[in-house]
């Protein structure tokens, strides 16, 4: 299980997902959001929030990330971190939840923020009973 991961890869994911922040795109919630996933051959893609002036179509920094990885041909999501710079760590919102579990049902979900608290969960932990890929079979 993905909550296996190795120190150092934790590490580097989390550090990945506060540099992720940096280019958050948030000129009206002002709410910067970084994520940081590794896939199943083991690289790191990263994503930010993209807000929109149509506020309706702002994007999660968690799927920058995953349809980033996506395009770029990964299909397995191993761990998801999520950094915002708070005082208490943010979990993945709803519609996330939903598109991590579609390439990582069993992934491990870290999120982190600017003081020690940490919330570290699992995806099926977020989203028991999901709706996935194996429904349409
Ligand atoms: N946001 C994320 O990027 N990830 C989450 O899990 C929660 C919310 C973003 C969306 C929007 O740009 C801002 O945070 C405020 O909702």
């Amino acid at each position: 299980m993905a909550s296996k991961l190795s120190a150092p890869l934790r590490r580097r994911l989390k550090k990945a997902a506060r540099l992720a922040a940096k280019s958050s795109y948030s000129p009206y919630s002002k709410f910067r959001v970084g994520a940081a996933i590794l896939t199943g051959s083991g690289k790191i893609f990263t994503g930010c929030n993209v807000e929109n002036a149509s506020y309706g179509l702002c994007n999660c920094a968690e799927r920058t990330a995953i349809f980033t990885a996506a395009a770029a041909g990964e299909r397995i999501v191993k761990a998801v971190a999520v950094y915002t710079p708070t005082a208490t760590p943010t979990s993945p919102c709803g519609a996330c939840r939903q598109v991590i579990n579609e390439f990582g049902p069993d992934a491990l979900v870290i999120s982190i923020c600017d003081s020690a608290e940490t919330i570290e969960t699992t995806l099926d932990q977020l989203l028991p009973h999901a709706f996935g890929p194996a429904n349409l079979r």
